[in-house]
């Protein structure tokens, strides 16, 4: 038996001695994607830590993620293998810039992108990810201002979609924001017959809602959430991709689409935290029942309502 045939073995016999589901973000490495019992984009995830009748939920993620999953599940012990995998965008804004923000703007509807952390959370009232952002901002009252965080480009994106003026907090993701107008133009003119599908935190995004793209041609570009860039490229009449978001998605993209071909926008997307977690660190997690995300009770209860409110929207 090779190393990686026994650490798959351990990891299949301690997931089943103590009652544990293992939920994997698309943007993981190829094995932890591969051995999850569940893997998806963030609002696919939520609802699964939400649902599941696990004793143990770890959460091949980043920390936010493992945060939301203990907020939903208090009663269920959640467990990130790597303490490290943080969030960029995440820490793009503090509680004391968001308290100051919102004494601004005393009346505004507060929405917060999933990426954030339970303190933040705690200071809004509606939570969004990338694949129901436009329609939770669309059942807030068209009367009502809405403070968007942190992310500048999704902030941009439902702006555009839902047609509503929005004040955006000028955050970003180190990954996303880099993939610009370049990169894609580039890869046009290598792939000149490829459908783009992108994700709304990367800066193309803006460039392309706005058709203000200057290098290259949005008519064939898609924007969506991971998973719906898997719905997308499953239904889609293309047969060749180029794909602007964080490279771990390019696993799946191939895995259930052999027949199709998928370019990354940029080869250099990837997000260091999301590839912190091994199937080593993964066996371990379940070995030692480590590291536990635990939020303090008051703390969760204000930063469940967001995300309640979220997910009774879709
Ligand atoms: P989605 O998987 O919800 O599209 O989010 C992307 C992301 O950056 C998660 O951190
Ligand atoms: Fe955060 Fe960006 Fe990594 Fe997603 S890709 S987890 S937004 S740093």
């Amino acid at each position: 038996m090779t190393d990686f045939e026994t650490l798959r073995d351990e990891i299949n016999q301690l997931r089943s001695d103590k009652n544990a589901v293992i939920l994997a973000h698309n943007y993981e490495r190829p094995e932890i994607q591969d051995i999850s019992d569940y893997l998806g984009d963030s609002l696919g995830l939520s609802r699964q830590a939400a649902a599941t009748d696990a004793d143990v939920i770890v959460f091949c993620g980043v920390h936010f993620m493992a945060e939301t999953a203990s907020i939903t599940s208090p009663d269920k012990t959640v467990l990130i293998p790597d303490l490290n995998a943080g969030c960029s965008l995440a820490e793009s804004i503090t509680v004391d810039e968001l308290k100051n923000w919102k004494a601004e703007h005393p009346d505004a509807t507060v929405v917060t992108y999933i990426n954030t952390s339970a303190a933040i959370k705690a200071e809004c009232d509606y939570c969004v990810t990338s694949s129901n952002a436009v329609k939770v901002i669309e059942s807030i009252p068209e009367d009502e201002p809405i403070l968007f965080l942190p992310d500048k480009f999704l902030g941009t994106y439902v702006e555009m979609m839902t047609g509503r003026k929005l004040h955006i907090w000028p955050g970003a993701c180190h990954v996303h924001e880099k993939i610009g107008d370049m990169n894609l133009a580039e890869k046009q003119e290598s792939y000149p017959n490829a459908e783009m599908l992108i994700h709304p935190e990367c800066g193309c995004s803006t460039a392309c809602m706005m058709n203000s793209a200057m290098n290259f041609d949005c008519a064939s570009a898609h924007i969506h959430s991971t998973s719906g860039m898997l719905t997308r490229a499953e239904q889609s009449e293309a047969d060749e991709f180029v794909v602007a978001t964080e490279t771990g998605i390019l696993h799946q993209l191939r895995q259930r689409n052999p027949g199709k071909t998928f370019h990354a926008a940029d080869d250099n997307s990837v997000c260091e935290y999301m590839k912190m977690t091994t199937l080593p660190k993964l066996r371990d997690a379940l070995k030692h029942t480590q590291f536990q995300i635990r939020v303090d009770p008051e703390l969760a209860a204000a930063a469940r309502q967001p995300i309640d409110r979220m997910l009774a929207v879709g």
